[in-house]
């Protein structure tokens, strides 16, 4: 049994995969905005040093897991800088601050949350996953802003998932006996999908996703929380920079031929 910070642990998958691990007999810290052990924005870079800094001392500086759950969707009126701000950077700097914690806790594991919005939402900028990666937000927040949310969404997580697979085979992190690796939920029934739902201007576009689901709709956020459990165990410890889909067959509907894609060594 280990300690295992969640970020986001306030709703939906964050908070289904905390009931879980505690269920397994793990110590989990939570963090959020409210309803949690530690309570900050993170946003904000004051509200994720503080995260670390409370989790370092509530965790005695040893950690055997980490999922930075905490993110937002796109959504009309919402500026697409916010979504740079908590979905990647709330994420990576989490993953960074926390990783000595890590490393003093492994053998251990971090799982990074993504989306198949990554593949199955056609056309963002790309752009900004690029700008997302070099890892100023100021000059990442601007790109975003000449955009909307709805498409900076699928860029955060794709920047997201292509930071895990850089970092997850590096010394500091394979060399150091921390798994790191991202899954790819699809639509997964939790208040953020609800808030979608609520928006007359999205809901034509997430009926219309969730009737395309082969498995029959919606996944459940405890699903994704096994998914979890899983990843941060003992069995998955030959898991290394994978971006897991689990969506109910969404990826494998919209791109049946793309995947696997052959290997260019010429770039
Ligand atoms: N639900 C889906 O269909 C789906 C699909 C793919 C990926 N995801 C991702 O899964 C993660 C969890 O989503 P969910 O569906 O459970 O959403 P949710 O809205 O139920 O939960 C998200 C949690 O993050 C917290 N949060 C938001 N901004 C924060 C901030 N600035 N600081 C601290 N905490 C903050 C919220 O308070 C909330 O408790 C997100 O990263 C989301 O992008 C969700």
């Amino acid at each position: 049994m280990g300690t295992i910070a969640i970020t986001g642990a306030g709703s939906g998958i964050g908070a289904a995969t905390t009931t879980r691990l505690r269920a397994d007999g793990h110590t989990v810290i939570g963090v959020d905005l409210k309803n949690a052990e530690v309570e900050v924005d993170l946003g904000t870079e004051a509200g994720r040093s503080e995260a670390i800094e409370r989790i370092a001392e509530l965790s005695g500086g040893v950690l055997n897991g980490l999922v930075p759950c905490a993110g937002i969707s796109g959504l009309p009126g919402r500026p697409a800088s916010l979504l740079v701000s908590v979905n990647y950077f709330g994420s990576v700097r989490l993953l960074e601050g926390l990783r000595p914690l890590l490393a003093a806790g492994a053998p251990s594991a971090a799982v990074a949350i993504s989306s198949n919005s990554t593949t199955c939402q056609p056309g963002y900028s790309m752009d900004l996953v690029n700008a997302c990666l070099l890892g100023d937000e100021e000059a990442a927040r601007a790109v975003a802003d000449q955009g909307d949310s709805i498409n900076a969404y699928p860029a955060t997580k794709n920047a997201l998932a292509k930071w895990v697979r850089r970092n997850a085979i590096t010394p500091e992190w394979a060399g150091a006996g921390i798994t790191l690796n991202a899954i790819a939920p699809g639509m997964i029934a939790t208040p953020m999908v609800q808030e979608g739902y609520d928006d007359p201007t999205i809901r034509p576009g997430m009926e219309m996703f969730a009737s395309s689901i082969p498995m029959g709709g919606a996944g459940d956020p405890e699903q994704i929380a096994g998914l979890l459990a899983f990843l941060l165990g003992p069995d998955a410890r030959f898991f290394c920079g994978s971006v897991i889909f689990c969506d109910g067959g969404t990826d494998a509907t919209f791109r049946t031929n793309d995947w696997p894609a052959l290997w260019n060594p010429q770039g």
